[in-house]
C-alpha cells in the first residue's frame, strides 16, 4: 500500500501492510501481532519524511473523540482521542467559546502527535494548555498517564522526542482551556499588524484565530497543494558571543532572546544562504517561508534528505551555526 495520502509531503514509498486503528482493545491487539515484528507508527503524517519503503506493519491511528471531562465557570477540561485532526479540534473549541488553541490555528497533523514536538506558533505552546497524556507503552500494551512534568517539554522537544521514543503511542490528550476570561496572546508582531489591518481594537479568540489564519496561509503551503512538513529545520539558540559577532558581519539579523540564548530564525539564515525560492529537481525551497521545504511534484524522501544536507551544510559553511530538523526522518 503506498502511503503517499498518508504523509503531507506527499512522498509515495510503500508499506508492507497497513492497518487503521479505531479502537484500544484493537491497539492492544495489534501491538500483539507477532508475524509483524516491525512496527511503525503514524498519525498525521504531517512531521514525518519518509526516505524509503517501510518494511513494517504500519499502524494508522485514528481513536477518534472529544469529550469535557470537567467544567467550572471559567475553565474547561477536554480529553480529545489522538487520532482528532488539530484544526478541526481548535474550531471545535472556538465554536464553543473555549479559549487556549487560537493562538495554534491551522496546525497541520493530528492532537496525539501535538505533544510529542511540542507544537507551538505565535508566542503559545502546546505546553501552555496541556494537562497529561495517555500513551499506551508499545512493550506491555499497558495504558500509562503522563502529567505535563513527565513530558519533559522543551522548544519542539518532549520526552517523547528522547528517553521515551519509539516505547510509547499516545493515545488521548488532556487540556485546560478557558472560558469567557480569556488570556490572549497578540503579542507577536504579525497578530497584532493583522488585528490593527482588521480593525480588531478588542480581539476574542476567534479574532485571534482568524489573525493566525491569514499570517499562516500568507507564508506557509498548504498541503493539499504544495506538499510539505511545516518548519524543517529548528531555530537554532547561539550564544550571546557567537551572537554579537554575527551582528557585526549581518546587522540587521533577526532573533529573540531566550534563557539560552539567542534564537535566530533559521529561514533567515537559509534565505541569506540563497536557497529561498529555489528547485533541486523536484525539491523546493519555499518562495514565502525559508524554512519549508516543498515537494514540487513527485519528489522522493531522499531528494528532500539532500536538499537539508546541502543546506544544514551551507549554512553552517556560511554562519558556522548548525541547524538540526525539526521534521523526524525515517531513514
Ligand atoms: N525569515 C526570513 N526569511 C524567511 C523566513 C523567515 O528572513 O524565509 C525571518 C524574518 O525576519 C521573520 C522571522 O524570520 O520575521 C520569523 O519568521 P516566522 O514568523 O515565519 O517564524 P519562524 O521563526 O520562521 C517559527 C516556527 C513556526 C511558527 C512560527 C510562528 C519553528 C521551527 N518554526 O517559524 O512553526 O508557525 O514561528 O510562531 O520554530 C512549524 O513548526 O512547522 C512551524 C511552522
Amino acid at each position: 500500500i503506498s502511503l503517499k495520502h498518508h504523509n503531507t509531503f506527499g512522498i509515495d514509498v510503500k508499506a508492507k501492510s497497513f492497518v487503521q486503528i479505531n479502537g484500544l482493545v484493537q491497539l492492544q491487539r495489534v501491538l500483539e501481532l507477532k508475524a509483524y515484528p516491525e512496527k511503525f507508527i503514524l498519525s498525521g503524517g504531517s512531521n514525518v519524511l519518509l526516505t524509503k519503503d517501510l518494511d513494517a506493519l504500519v499502524m494508522h491511528i485514528n481513536l477518534k473523540g472529544i469529550s469535557i471531562v470537567e467544567e467550572t465557570n471559567d475553565e474547561v477540561i477536554l480529553k480529545v482521542m489522538a487520532g482528532e485532526n488539530w484544526h478541526e479540534l481548535v474550531l471545535w473549541t472556538l465554536e464553543r467559546g473555549y479559549g487556549g488553541l487560537e493562538n495554534l490555528s491551522l496546525i497541520p497533523g493530528n492532537t496525539g502527535t501535538a505533544p510529542i514536538q511540542n507544537i507551538g506558533a505565535y508566542g503559545v505552546e502546546l505546553k501552555d494548555v496541556f494537562v497529561s497524556c495517555a500513551a499506551m507503552e508499545i512493550e506491555s500494551g499497558e495504558l500509562v498517564a503522563f502529567d505535563k512534568e513527565s513530558c519533559k517539554f522543551g522548544y519542539r522537544d518532549s520526552f517523547f522526542k528522547n528517553e521515551g521514543k519509539g516505547k510509547y503511542i499516545i493515545t488521548s490528550v488532556t487540556f485546560k482551556l478557558t472560558k469567557g476570561n480569556h488570556q490572549l496572546h497578540t503579542g507577536y508582531g504579525a497578530i497584532e499588524e493583522e488585528l490593527k489591518k482588521n480593525n480588531v481594537i478588542y480581539p476574542t479568540i476567534r479574532d485571534v484565530s482568524d489573525a493566525v489564519i491569514a499570517i499562516r496561509q500568507s507564508k506557509l503551503p498548504d498541503p493539499k497543494e504544495i506538499g510539505n512538513s511545516g518548519s524543517f529545520f529548528k531555530n537554532p539558540v547561539i550564544s550571546k558571543k557567537t551572537f554579537e559577532k554575527l551582528k557585526k558581519s549581518h546587522p540587521k539579523v533577526p532573533s529573540y532572546k531566550t534563557d539560552e540564548g539567542f534564537k535566530i530564525p533559521a529561514g533567515w539564515l537559509i534565505e541569506q544562504c540563497g536557497f529561498k525560492g529555489k528547485r533541486f529537481g523536484n525539491a523546493g525551497v519555499h518562495e514565502k517561508q525559508a524554512l519549508v521545504l516543498v515537494n514540487l511534484g513527485n519528489v522522493t524522501g531522499q531528494e528532500i534528505l539532500e536538499l537539508a544536507e546541502k543546506i544544514q551544510e551551507e549554512v553552517l559553511n556560511t554562519f558556522k551555526i548548525k541547524i538540526t530538523p525539526e521534521v523526524n526522518i525515517i531513514k
